[in-house]
């Protein structure tokens, strides 16, 4: 996820910028670039790839006082990872510099309006129109600029934003995307988050959406996007550097599990106009013209491409199959011209998915990719890429990312039931369901605690059954997956019709179950399942929908989630088998951020 660090002090020089971003990098990045005001004007340096690269190429300069800077490292969303679209960007006078953290989803029309008033661009970014707007907003006074540029824009930002004629201010604003502020009496210091604070100060101020901040040496005030002067509390935090990293969290895994609210609405963001999914990376795509689906995925990505399966098919004419990479690529696929393939990897890196899309791509069918990383080798050859905009996930195995695809794979499922002429009130639903989720799954997150008492009573169990049906099956395989390969505890996935015909055999009060059985339109046929299972004395965790006391009589444990249209599922049941496992993990000792054995990005067979 981009980062963003802003200091204006007296005593400041560029080496205190790039040392304090030097503590984002653990956040992942692609390129990095800072603006600073030194006599009177601004300077700006940028490079791809590592701050390192960018520190040595302003060697001279790192000494030199400096009057105020602003530096980023960027995460591509929109333009390629490049020096010309590196942050930060300028505007035509070259007198204001701006970072950004976020999406603008009406930048297009910004840029168009812009461009039609004469303004030149020189990058791919959204974040450019920003430094323009404010550019066409300025009479003088800057705050005022930011303030009236900040109306016009649609989206998620958190912004930095310096000009040459002020060169003891920085303005920021935040709305979707966190911004913080650490507070001395010599300087002011902006940040994405605390790491890059906590070593000049310990007191912040977290600002909150919707808030305007001015900084200066030793004096910040905030105000609300219509003007009024706001009193944010000032926190003393205690926080080392290595847990300001990880968010104040044990782990990476945790905190990237908390930042799923967010994750579903980077992923929704620019995806909905006029009440409608609207993915503009489709637009070219008539999908009332194919024959069939085809999903190429390894693991979690798997998981996720088995849902859409469900979906689109239950909801549409298409067939669409699922395949593992690994087996596609050596199989005889029948696909053609008619057969859209949609590969999902949040990589972008997977060797099998990757040789996957080249044999699909040769049988003459178009490529639609879903991942997280912009410019990965999967993007490139593909023909069109929808980005899952996680920012990067650290933990080794997927959560946050996991969230994100389904996020993503339902809106492209609604798009394509919309084109072909499905549409119904039930899509209406899940679409305007699907818009609340960042809330629902705040309250689901605050379970937390409780999934931990339940894993400690399972954590000495050797061995899993997970199981679903419909929807619930590739929650249940997910689950599997999950527990297995950060607890190293022996787990199995499996449809819950399938038991009978012989995994059932391996039950007993040694073998817990866990049944994924929210009330949805299989609720019975699984409830019976798990009666099977009981009759088998396997202990009974029954993940269901709130207040379902026919469950609660047969199951040990029972755990929760909303009820939402069953389509939706999947991504509501998702933060509590990843909480499970990690707490399961942790209990046992095991750093759930590195499993054994596992790699972030397969790049080999
Ligand atoms: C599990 C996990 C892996 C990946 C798989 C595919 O937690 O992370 O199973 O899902 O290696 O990776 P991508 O999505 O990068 O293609």
């Amino acid at each position: 996820m981009c980062g963003i660090v802003g200091i204006v002090s007296d005593e400041v020089k560029t080496a205190d910028i790039i040392d304090s971003l030097k503590k984002l990098e653990y956040r992942g990045y692609d390129s990095s670039g800072i603006a600073f005001v030194r006599g009177g004007k601004i300077e700006v340096y940028k490079s791809v790839g590592k701050i390192e690269v960018l520190k040595n190429s302003i060697k001279d300069l790192l000494e030199k006082k400096i009057e105020v800077g602003i530096a980023h490292t960027r995460w591509a969303t929109h333009g390629q990872p490049n020096d010309v679209n590196a942050h930060p960007h300028t505007d035509c006078t070259g007198k204001i510099a701006v970072v950004h953290n976020g999406i603008i989803e009406n930048f297009r029309e910004l840029r168009s309006m812009l461009e039609a008033l004469g303004h030149k661009f020189k990058s791919d970014t959204d974040t450019e129109v920003i430094a323009h707007l404010i550019e066409e907003e300025y009479s003088g006074d800057l705050f005022d600029a930011v303030m009236k540029a900040i109306r016009k824009l649609d989206g998620a930002y958190a912004i930095g934003v310096i000009h040459s004629n002020h060169p003891d201010i920085i303005i920021a604003a935040r709305k979707g995307s966190p911004l913080v502020i650490g507070l001395r009496d010599d300087m002011s210091i902006l940040a994405s988050d605390v790491t890059p604070i906590i070593r000049y100060t310990k007191d912040v101020i977290f600002l909150e959406d919707g808030d305007v901040a001015f900084l200066k040496k030793g004096r910040v005030e905030v105000y609300r996007a219509n003007g009024e002067k706001i009193d944010r509390k000032v926190q003393h935090i205690d926080w080392d550097e290595l847990a300001a990293e990880k968010g104040g969290y044990d782990h990476f895994m945790m905190k990237e599990i908390m930042e799923e609210p967010m994750v579903i609405s980077s992923a929704i963001t620019g995806r909905v106009k006029a009440g409608k999914v609207d993915i503009p990376e489709v637009r070219e795509i008539d999908f009332s013209k194919i024959r069939r689906i085809n999903l190429v995925a390894c693991g979690t990505s798997y998981h996720a491409a088995l849902f859409f399966k469900y979906f689109v098919e239950f909801h549409t004419d298409l067939d669409v199959l699922v395949e593992v990479s690994s087996e596609f690529r050596y199989r005889k696929p029948h696909v053609d011209k008619d057969t859209l393939t949609i590969a999902i990897s949040q990589s972008g890196e997977t060797a099998d998915t990757l040789e996957s899309i080249r044999l699909a791509k040769r049988l003459g069918s178009s490529i639609i990719t879903i991942t997280n990383v912009v410019g990965s080798t999967i993007t490139r050859e593909s023909d069109v890429s929808i980005m899952m905009n996680s920012g990067p996930e650290i933990g080794v195995a997927a959560t946050k990312t996991y969230v994100a695809q389904l996020t993503v794979l339902l809106l492209l499922g609604l798009e394509i039931i919309q084109q072909r002429g499905f549409w119904a009130g039930r899509h209406e639903k899940i679409f305007d369901t699907l818009l609340r989720l960042p809330e629902v799954f705040s309250s689901i997150l605050d379970f937390s605690d409780k999934i931990k008492e339940i894993a400690k009573e399972f954590k000495g169990y050797d061995h899993f059954m997970y199981i679903g049906r419909g929807y619930g099956y590739p929650t249940a395989l997910e689950g599997a997956l999950k527990l297995k390969e950060i607890s190293y505890i022996h787990a199995e996935g499996y449809p819950a019709g399938e038991l009978k015909h012989g995994p059932i055999a391996l039950l007993d009060e040694n073998f817990p179950v866990f049944a994924i059985v929210p009330q949805d339109s299989l609720y019975q046929k699984m409830r019976s399942n798990v009666m099977e299972c009981k009759a088998r004395n396997a202990k009974i965790i029954a993940l269901t929908t709130s207040e379902n006391s026919d469950i609660s009589s047969i199951a040990d444990i029972i755990l929760e989630v909303p009820r939402v249209p069953e389509e939706l599922y999947p991504l509501v049941m998702s933060p509590i088998i990843q909480l499970f496992a990690y707490h399961v993990a942790v209990l046992k000792g095991h750093d759930p951020d590195k499993p054994r054995n596992l790699a972030k990005s397969v790049t080999v067979e």
